[in-house]
């Protein structure tokens, strides 16, 4: 079977890039993208490319190539379904805040909605994609969905979970590792896999596309992030037995890092691990575990995101207990507040915990972030556990030039590991702080040794100093 329409349900960090790439990559292909989110689809439609919602390195010309040629973002969900052959679901699967698995599972009610509008509007049949990242055998309640709310028309259902990271999005989409398909092994089911296979065919090659059945691949999505972030939570754990001892994490790391056997990605020790799908799918896993009765399997899983809460608190108290034990009325500067350089994502962004302790502190926070503005900063406090965003308003505030930001501070948290601060003019930063002025690295992006010379008194996650 050719594809020549696909439409994919949700505008967001997966539904933009991905279609716009597929939509690069397959000019024959029609591909719309729908939403909701009436801002969010105007944005994708702006005519200035520099507008649209997510900033990722090199989207913006992706978009500007195929919009209006190919690739059309729209609200018209019936419109898009009834035209589509294959239909990618991306809708947020957030972890559930209500109900059984209250904090643990996964929110399905978006994906539930989806395949019931799907199953509604097709009139023929199509194919049904999850691009979304779900807990496994979620494809069996979709189909059970379709079939029995259909109106007679065959579905197939196919799991094709995503991998990339955001601030890379375009370039893990152009050059992915690997893509992963899953599906049924009937004839019809191998017809739709295959369908699929050939479109990614176009840019990828052949042996890196992997087939395997339902199951595994939405198991293997699942797995592959509660892998990476546990990397990040060992090396974390390990930065906290280096700040005692007198060893440097970032020695420890390359040292480890050069045995082909563990590699030298995703060890840097840092202020802890953030963004909007590491914790949400490990206590996902954890919860399937669970409900499988499977006790140790999930404590086993759960000790990754206690690590990482307990290291984003341990770094919040680092900054009190330097301070002479109290950060009240003091000045405290964050320099970064998405969760990493390069997105203007700041969804579970470590930056937002340490605020939330810091505020409960009483001190007053100045951030400064190249893509996040005061707006969303606020937002996101709304969700704390320590304090009420509304008490503490007066004591946030965000800047739109990094040495406005850190003017008269007692101290700097470095939160997100943006290039630009590498390159600050730190001596001119300093002269313009109070005495004696504090830099907390939660990155290791600093050059330990030319800010100390400077003046500053240096603590990095991990080092002893
Ligand atoms: P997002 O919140 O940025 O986007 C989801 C969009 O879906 C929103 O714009 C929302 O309005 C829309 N939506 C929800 N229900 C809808 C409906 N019924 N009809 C139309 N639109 C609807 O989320 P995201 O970051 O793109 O993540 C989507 C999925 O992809 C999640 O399951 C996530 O775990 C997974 N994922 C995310 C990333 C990432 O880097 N963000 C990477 C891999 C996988
Ligand atoms: C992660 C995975 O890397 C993607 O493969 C996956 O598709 C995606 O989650 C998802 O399912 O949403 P992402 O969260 O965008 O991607 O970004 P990462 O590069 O994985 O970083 C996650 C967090 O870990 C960031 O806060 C980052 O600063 C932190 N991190 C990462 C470290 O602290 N140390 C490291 O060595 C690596």
């Amino acid at each position: 079977m050719k594809i020549t329409s696909i439409c994919c349900i949700g505008a967001g960090y997966v539904g933009g890039p991905t279609m716009a790439i597929i939509a690069q990559k397959c000019p024959d292909i029609k591909v719309t993208v729908v939403d909701l989110n009436i801002e969010r689809i105007a944005a994708w439609n702006d005519p200035d490319v520099n507008n649209i919602p997510i900033y990722e390195p090199g989207l913006s010309d992706l978009v500007a190539e195929a919009r209006g040629r190919n690739l059309f973002f729209s609200t018209e969900v019936d419109k898009a379904i009834d035209e589509s052959q294959m239909i990618f679901i991306s809708v947020n699967t957030p972890t559930k805040t209500y109900g059984l698995g209250k904090g643990m599972a996964a929110d399905l009610k978006y994906i539930e909605l989806c395949a019931r509008q799907i199953a509604s509007v097709a009139k023929d049949n199509k194919i049904v994609v999850e691009k979304s990242t779900l807990p496994v055998r979620t494809a069996e309640a979709i189909k059970n969905i379709l079939d029995n709310t259909g109106n007679g028309v065959q579905f197939q259902i196919l799991s094709n979970p995503e991998f990339l990271a955001e601030g890379t999005a375009v370039q893990d989409l152009q050059n992915p590792d690997r893509v992963l398909i899953g599906g049924n092994n009937s004839p019809e089911g191998m017809e739709a896999i295959n369908a699929l296979v050939e479109i990614y065919a176009n840019w990828v090659a052949k042996e890196n596309i992997l087939t395997t059945n339902l199951w595994s691949s939405e198991l293997s999505k699942l797995t592959a992030n509660a892998f990476l972030a546990q990397r990040v939570s060992s090396i974390n754990a390990m930065s906290e037995l280096c700040e005692k001892t007198g060893a440097d994490v970032n020695e420890v790391a390359k040292a480890i890092g050069m045995d082909s056997r563990i590699g030298s990605k995703f060890l840097k020790a840092s202020v802890g691990f953030g963004g909007s799908c590491f914790q949400k799918d490990i206590l996902n896993l954890v919860y399937i575990a669970k409900s499988y009765g499977l006790n140790e399997v999930a404590d086993y899983w759960e000790q990754v995101v206690i690590m990482n809460d307990h290291q984003k608190r341990r770094f919040a108290n680092n900054i009190v207990q330097t301070l002479y034990n109290t950060v009240a009325d003091k000045k405290i500067t964050f320099l970064g507040w998405a969760f990493k350089k390069d997105t203007n994502d700041t969804r579970e962004s470590a930056a937002i915990n340490v605020a939330d302790y810091l505020l409960f502190e009483q001190a007053n926070i100045a951030v400064f972030d190249p893509k996040v503005r005061k707006k969303q900063i606020i937002a996101d406090l709304s969700y704390l556990n320590e304090i009420d965003v509304n008490d503490f308003k007066k004591n946030i505030d965000a800047f739109e030039d990094p040495y406005e930001a850190c003017k008269n501070a007692h101290a700097i948290a470095i939160m997100t590991e943006w290039d630009e601060f590498k390159s600050y003019d730190w001596k001119r930063i300093y002269d313009a702080m109070q005495k004696p002025a504090f830099i907390f690295d939660g990155r290791n992006i600093l050059d330990a040794e030319k800010i100390k010379a400077i003046g500053f008194i240096f603590s990095a996650v991990g080092s002893s100093n």
